[in-house]
Parts: structure tokens; C-alpha cells; sequence
């Protein structure tokens, strides 16, 4: 109990220091839906990937502290070169998004001379400059639906995104085999449990889980998109196929409903990395910052532009 009470005061005194920083440098706080409930509680916004790179996109405050991966921090830095991108740790990476590297890409393009190439944002920004154009989990269908005309595609990193992708958008992608170590947590066999133990509930996943896992669910959904879907009435109880950080925000929102994760075991080691006494050291030390080089932003930039022109 006073043990509580005390990290309870420890926390206050850090939410208090960030927030006059936050004033003193013009800063704006961006977090993921995974990230740890303290931290989504002290966020400016709070969203999935295609979210956090349009609030990024139009912030006008001079520096963002990025409560995400380390992708999304170089985002973020693609599209405002001239604002200061702070990652409160600089270690919080994404392993899928380090499945394939820029040489692998080009050795790829060789192979489909033809082929356009469609990376997932979960991608280094070298991979995006190799790339003609970026994609979320929440626009992945529809933009492989507007490149309707193209020949070949290529879609890289995620095998089970583009997979899903394929089927929604009925057409045949050159697939890379990268995966979420996260995602390919979730297993049918927990879904099916669970389906029996919540007969009244929905399922709503990640397309970044397996397809056997996509096969068992009633909706396939980027972050958000399963926060908008927790919010309609016929949506009481949900069975939420994604990384546990989403738990925090889907009863938030709606405190009267039950939020069921299908594995506890699905949790990002790197989106949990981000803690209130690094974004305070962050902002007190303006680091760790994120920039990319030039010559691979501007590349980058064209692949993400056409992406977030395309609606
Ligand atoms: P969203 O864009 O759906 O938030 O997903 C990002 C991510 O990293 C999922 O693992
Ligand atoms: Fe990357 Fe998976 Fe973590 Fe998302 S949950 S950031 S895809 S490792």
C-alpha cells in the first residue's frame, strides 16, 4: 500500500516535470496503441502507425517525442526533417521491420525487374527509398486495390500481412518471409478456448497474424481500427488478437465492456521500452534523436508521400 503510494507520487512528480518540458520546447507527444498505459495516459495523441505519420505530418510544434519503434521515429523524421524527432529509447526497434535490408530489396528487384515495389511502414527507412510505395495495416488493402494496372508487386516485410492482403484484394504479390515475433503468438487454439468461454463475443485481430489465426476471426483490423470497432453497440464483449497494450486504451474508452486478450503472450518487448523517466530524460537531454541521412529521406519520403496523397 505505501509502496503504491509512493510510486503513485513518483509518477505525478514525472507526469508534472514532462509537462512544463513539454511547454519549454515546443514538443508534441506521439504514442502507439502498444505502448504502456502511463504513457498513452500522457500523450498528446494516441494512435496506430498511419495516424501517428499524419498527426506528424501536420504538427506544427518544433520537436516530437515518439513513444513508438524506432520506424516510426524515422517516419516521423521523413516527413518533418526540419523538426527534432526524439525515440526516449533509441534500442526500441522493431525485429520485423529489420527482416529485410536494402541490399536484400535491390537483389529482389533484380530478380522481378517488373515489379513495384510495396513496403509495409514497418520498415527501415532504407527499405522505404527502394520502395515505390509505403502501406499501413489500416490502407494495405485499398492501396494494392489502386495498383490495380501494375504487373508484378512486390510486398515486403510482413509474409502475413501480404497474405491477408492477396486475399482481400484477390491478386497475387512476390511475398518477402518476414513476420511479427509478437503476432505469430497468437494461436487458433486460443481463439477457439475462448470462443467457447465468451459465446457472445466478437474477434477482432491484427492482419499481422497468421492466417490460420485470420480464418478464426469475425474482423481483421489495424490498432485503430479495432479501438473504432470496440466502440459500437453491438460490441460488448471482444476477443482483441493483437498486442496486449491495446487492452489499456479499448477499456478506457469504454469502461463498461469486457476486453479479452486472445494470448497473453503477445506483447512487444520494444514498444514496452518507452517508460515516463525516459520521455522526462528525453526531453531534459533532447536525445536520443532520430534524423536519416539526405539522400535516403528524400527516396523515403516519395514512397510515404504517395501513400498519405492517396487518402
Ligand atoms: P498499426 O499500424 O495497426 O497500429 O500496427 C503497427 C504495428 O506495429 C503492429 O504490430
Ligand atoms: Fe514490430 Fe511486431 Fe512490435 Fe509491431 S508488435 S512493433 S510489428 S515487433
Amino acid at each position: 500500500m505505501a509502496s503504491t503510494r509512493l510510486e503513485n507520487n513518483r509518477n505525478l512528480q514525472l507526469i508534472n516535470r514532462i509537462s512544463e518540458l513539454k511547454k519549454k520546447r515546443n514538443a508534441i507527444i506521439l504514442a502507439h496503441n502498444y505502448q504502456l498505459g502511463e504513457v498513452q495516459d500522457i500523450a498528446d495523441f494516441v494512435g496506430d502507425s498511419l495516424e501517428l505519420s499524419q498527426k506528424a505530418a501536420k504538427t506544427e510544434a518544433e520537436v516530437i517525442v515518439f513513444c513508438g519503434v524506432h520506424f516510426m521515429a524515422e517516419t516521423a523524421s521523413i516527413l518533418c526533417p526540419e523538426k527534432r524527432v526524439l525515440l526516449p529509447d533509441i534500442h526500441a526497434g522493431c525485429p520485423m521491420a529489420n527482416m529485410i535490408t536494402a541490399d536484400q530489396l535491390r537483389q529482389q528487384k533484380t530478380k522481378y525487374p517488373n515489379a513495384r515495389v510495396i513496403c509495409y511502414i514497418n520498415s527501415t527507412a532504407a527499405v522505404k527509398a527502394e520502395s515505390d510505395i509505403c502501406c499501413t495495416s489500416a490502407n494495405a488493402v485499398r492501396i494494392v486495390l489502386g495498383l490495380r494496372d501494375a504487373g508484378e508487386i512486390i510486398f515486403v516485410p510482413d509474409q502475413y500481412l501480404g497474405h491477408y492482403i492477396m486475399t482481400r484484394a484477390g491478386r497475387e504479390m512476390i511475398l518477402w518471409p518476414g513476420y511479427c515475433p509478437t503476432h505469430v503468438r497468437i494461436l487458433p487454439r486460443n481463439i477457439i478456448k475462448l470462443r467457447k468461454e465468451y459465446s457472445q463475443a466478437k474477434v477482432a485481430v491484427h492482419p499481422e497474424c497468421r492466417p490460420d489465426v485470420i480464418a478464426l476471426a469475425d474482423e481483421v483490423m489495424s490498432t485503430s481500427g479495432i479501438c473504432r470497432y470496440a466502440r459500437r453497440d453491438d460490441v460488448q464483449e471482444l476477443i482483441v488478437g493483437t498486442e496486449i497494450g491495446i487492452i489499456h486504451r479499448l477499456q478506457k474508452e469504454n469502461p463498461g465492456k469486457r476486453f479479452i486478450p486472445i494470448s497473453e503472450q503477445a506483447v512487444c518487448p520494444n514498444m514496452k521500452l518507452i517508460t515516463l523517466e525516459k520521455i522526462l530524460w528525453s526531453l531534459e537531454e533532447m536525445a536520443p534523436e532520430v534524423k536519416v541521412p539526405k539522400e535516403i529521406r528524400l527516396r523515403a519520403k516519395a514512397a510515404v508521400d504517395r501513400m498519405l496523397e492517396s487518402g
